[in-house]
Protein backbone atom coordinates (compact mmCIF):
# COMPACT_ATOMS: atom_id res chain seq x y z
CA UNK A 1 0.00 0.00 0.00
CA UNK A 2 2.99 2.34 0.34
CA UNK A 3 4.63 2.19 -2.45
CA UNK A 4 1.44 2.49 -4.66
CA UNK A 5 0.34 5.46 -2.58
CA UNK A 6 4.06 7.02 -3.27
CA UNK A 7 3.85 6.47 -7.23
CA UNK A 8 0.37 7.70 -7.01
CA UNK A 9 1.74 10.91 -5.30
CA UNK A 10 3.89 11.07 -7.70
CA UNK A 11 1.86 11.06 -10.29
CA UNK A 12 -0.40 13.40 -9.02
CA UNK A 13 2.68 15.83 -8.30
CA UNK A 14 3.53 15.34 -11.91
CA UNK A 15 0.02 17.23 -12.64
CA UNK A 16 1.38 21.21 -12.51
CA UNK A 17 -1.61 23.37 -12.79
CA UNK A 18 0.44 26.15 -13.92
CA UNK A 19 1.29 24.85 -16.87
CA UNK A 20 -2.16 22.56 -17.44
CA UNK A 21 -4.00 26.24 -16.98
CA UNK A 22 -1.81 27.86 -19.13
CA UNK A 23 -2.34 25.42 -21.77
CA UNK A 24 -6.05 25.05 -21.23
CA UNK A 25 -6.64 29.48 -21.77
CA UNK A 26 -4.20 29.56 -24.48
CA UNK A 27 -1.69 31.48 -22.47
CA UNK A 28 2.17 30.31 -23.15
CA UNK A 29 4.03 27.95 -21.24
CA UNK A 30 5.05 29.50 -17.90
CA UNK A 31 8.45 28.06 -17.88
CA UNK A 32 9.02 30.00 -20.91
CA UNK A 33 8.30 33.75 -19.05
CA UNK A 34 8.43 35.83 -16.39
CA UNK A 35 10.83 33.92 -13.76
CA UNK A 36 10.24 30.36 -15.79
CA UNK A 37 8.82 28.71 -12.87
CA UNK A 38 5.61 27.17 -13.53
CA UNK A 39 4.17 27.92 -10.19
CA UNK A 40 1.38 30.10 -8.32
CA UNK A 41 3.75 33.39 -8.31
CA UNK A 42 4.76 33.00 -11.94
CA UNK A 43 1.50 32.77 -12.71
CA UNK A 44 0.60 35.82 -11.13
CA UNK A 45 3.42 37.74 -12.80
CA UNK A 46 2.44 36.37 -16.41
CA UNK A 47 -1.17 35.30 -15.87
CA UNK A 48 -2.84 37.26 -13.25
CA UNK A 49 -4.47 36.57 -9.90
CA UNK A 50 -7.45 34.17 -10.91
CA UNK A 51 -4.90 31.88 -12.49
CA UNK A 52 -2.37 32.51 -10.03
CA UNK A 53 -5.12 31.48 -6.75
CA UNK A 54 -6.38 28.45 -9.39
CA UNK A 55 -2.79 27.03 -9.30
CA UNK A 56 -2.24 27.73 -5.85
CA UNK A 57 -4.56 25.83 -4.79
CA UNK A 58 -4.11 22.81 -7.48
CA UNK A 59 -0.80 22.77 -6.19
CA UNK A 60 -1.29 22.62 -2.36
CA UNK A 61 -4.51 19.71 -3.06
CA UNK A 62 -1.71 17.54 -5.10
CA UNK A 63 0.52 17.49 -1.31
CA UNK A 64 -2.48 17.25 1.00
CA UNK A 65 -4.69 14.92 -0.44
CA UNK A 66 -2.04 11.86 -1.05
CA UNK A 67 -1.08 12.46 2.75
CA UNK A 68 -4.57 12.67 4.07
CA UNK A 69 -5.22 9.44 1.95
CA UNK A 70 -2.43 7.68 3.60
CA UNK A 71 -3.17 8.67 7.04
CA UNK A 72 -6.84 7.31 6.34
CA UNK A 73 -5.71 4.15 5.23
CA UNK A 74 -3.69 3.97 8.63
CA UNK A 75 -0.05 4.59 7.33
CA UNK A 76 2.35 5.68 9.86
CA UNK A 77 3.41 9.37 9.88
CA UNK A 78 6.82 8.99 8.61
CA UNK A 79 5.26 7.10 5.71
CA UNK A 80 2.29 10.03 5.21
CA UNK A 81 5.94 12.16 5.13
CA UNK A 82 7.30 10.09 2.33
CA UNK A 83 4.24 9.78 0.31
CA UNK A 84 4.29 13.82 0.56
CA UNK A 85 7.75 13.98 -0.59
CA UNK A 86 7.12 12.24 -3.93
CA UNK A 87 3.92 14.43 -4.30
CA UNK A 88 6.34 17.20 -4.19
CA UNK A 89 9.17 15.42 -6.01
CA UNK A 90 6.61 14.86 -8.87
CA UNK A 91 5.69 18.91 -9.00
CA UNK A 92 9.62 19.21 -9.34
CA UNK A 93 9.94 16.67 -11.77
CA UNK A 94 7.12 15.92 -13.79
CA UNK A 95 6.76 12.80 -15.22
CA UNK A 96 4.26 13.99 -17.87
CA UNK A 97 6.54 17.29 -18.67
CA UNK A 98 9.55 16.33 -19.56
CA UNK A 99 10.87 16.73 -15.69
CA UNK A 100 10.88 19.90 -16.07
CA UNK A 101 8.76 21.36 -12.66
CA UNK A 102 8.59 23.85 -10.28
CA UNK A 103 9.97 24.66 -7.25
CA UNK A 104 7.43 22.56 -5.06
CA UNK A 105 6.77 25.78 -2.48
CA UNK A 106 2.78 24.90 -2.89
CA UNK A 107 2.58 21.25 -2.79
CA UNK A 108 5.27 21.28 0.04
CA UNK A 109 2.45 23.46 1.86
CA UNK A 110 -0.16 21.41 1.38
CA UNK A 111 1.98 18.46 2.77
CA UNK A 112 2.34 20.23 5.75
CA UNK A 113 -0.99 21.04 6.03
CA UNK A 114 -1.88 17.15 5.99
CA UNK A 115 0.95 16.26 8.30
CA UNK A 116 0.71 19.25 10.94
CA UNK A 117 -1.65 22.07 10.96
CA UNK A 118 0.46 24.27 13.18
CA UNK A 119 3.46 24.11 11.50
CA UNK A 120 1.50 24.66 8.56
CA UNK A 121 0.48 27.68 10.30
CA UNK A 122 3.49 29.12 11.37
CA UNK A 123 4.75 28.53 7.58
CA UNK A 124 1.69 30.36 6.66
CA UNK A 125 2.15 33.54 9.05
CA UNK A 126 6.03 33.22 8.53
CA UNK A 127 5.34 33.70 4.46
CA UNK A 128 2.36 36.69 5.14
CA UNK A 129 5.22 38.47 7.31
CA UNK A 130 8.48 38.20 5.66
CA UNK A 131 6.54 38.95 1.76
CA UNK A 132 4.94 41.49 3.28
CA UNK A 133 7.94 43.17 4.40
CA UNK A 134 10.18 42.26 1.64
CA UNK A 135 7.70 42.01 -1.35
CA UNK A 136 9.56 38.67 -2.45
CA UNK A 137 7.89 35.29 -2.88
CA UNK A 138 11.15 33.31 -2.91
CA UNK A 139 12.47 35.15 -0.06
CA UNK A 140 9.39 34.14 1.78
CA UNK A 141 8.90 30.57 0.88
CA UNK A 142 12.52 30.21 2.20
CA UNK A 143 11.52 31.84 5.37
CA UNK A 144 8.57 29.73 5.92
CA UNK A 145 10.40 26.54 5.38
CA UNK A 146 12.86 27.94 8.07
CA UNK A 147 9.86 28.55 10.64
CA UNK A 148 8.03 25.56 10.31
CA UNK A 149 10.94 22.79 10.05
CA UNK A 150 12.00 23.32 13.47
CA UNK A 151 8.46 22.35 14.40
CA UNK A 152 7.96 19.63 12.32
CA UNK A 153 11.01 18.09 14.18
CA UNK A 154 10.02 18.97 17.80
CA UNK A 155 6.73 17.29 16.83
CA UNK A 156 9.07 14.25 15.38
CA UNK A 157 6.87 14.10 12.25
CA UNK A 158 8.82 12.76 9.40
CA UNK A 159 12.38 14.12 10.67
CA UNK A 160 13.86 12.67 7.51
CA UNK A 161 12.06 12.89 4.20
CA UNK A 162 10.92 16.85 5.53
CA UNK A 163 14.81 17.70 5.59
CA UNK A 164 14.66 15.97 2.03
CA UNK A 165 11.97 18.26 0.85
CA UNK A 166 13.41 21.29 2.37
CA UNK A 167 17.16 20.57 0.71
CA UNK A 168 14.94 19.86 -2.60
CA UNK A 169 13.35 23.31 -1.96
CA UNK A 170 16.41 25.34 -0.88
CA UNK A 171 17.89 23.74 -4.37
CA UNK A 172 15.12 24.39 -6.48
CA UNK A 173 15.40 28.21 -5.29
CA UNK A 174 19.50 28.28 -5.86
CA UNK A 175 18.73 31.07 -8.82
CA UNK A 176 16.64 32.89 -6.74
CA UNK A 177 19.38 32.88 -3.83
CA UNK A 178 21.82 33.90 -5.92
CA UNK A 179 19.61 36.70 -6.81
CA UNK A 180 18.75 37.60 -3.83
CA UNK A 181 22.52 37.56 -2.67
CA UNK A 182 22.74 40.12 -5.59
CA UNK A 183 20.07 41.96 -4.88
CA UNK A 184 18.65 41.32 -8.17
CA UNK A 185 15.60 39.12 -7.15
CA UNK A 186 12.11 40.67 -8.36
CA UNK A 187 9.79 42.52 -5.95
CA UNK A 188 6.40 43.06 -5.95
CA UNK A 189 4.84 46.14 -6.13
CA UNK A 190 2.98 47.43 -2.68
O1 LIG B 1 6.97 29.43 -4.94
C1 LIG B 1 7.94 29.81 -5.87
C2 LIG B 1 8.65 31.01 -5.33
O2 LIG B 1 9.32 30.69 -4.14
C3 LIG B 1 9.59 31.64 -6.30
O3 LIG B 1 8.98 31.79 -7.53
O4 LIG B 1 8.70 32.65 -9.80
O5 LIG B 1 9.74 34.10 -8.05
O6 LIG B 1 11.01 32.16 -8.94
P1 LIG B 1 9.65 32.72 -8.64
Amino acid sequence: MFWLLTLLAYLLGSLSFAILLSRLTGLPDPRDSGSGNPGATNMYRVAGKRLAVLTLLGDLCKGLLPVLLARALGLSPDQQAWIGLAAVAGHTFPLFFRFHGGKGVATAAGVLFGLSWPAALLAVVGWAATFGLTRTSSLAALCALALSLPLLAWQQTGLMPMSLLACLIVWRHRVNLEKLYAGKEHRFKR
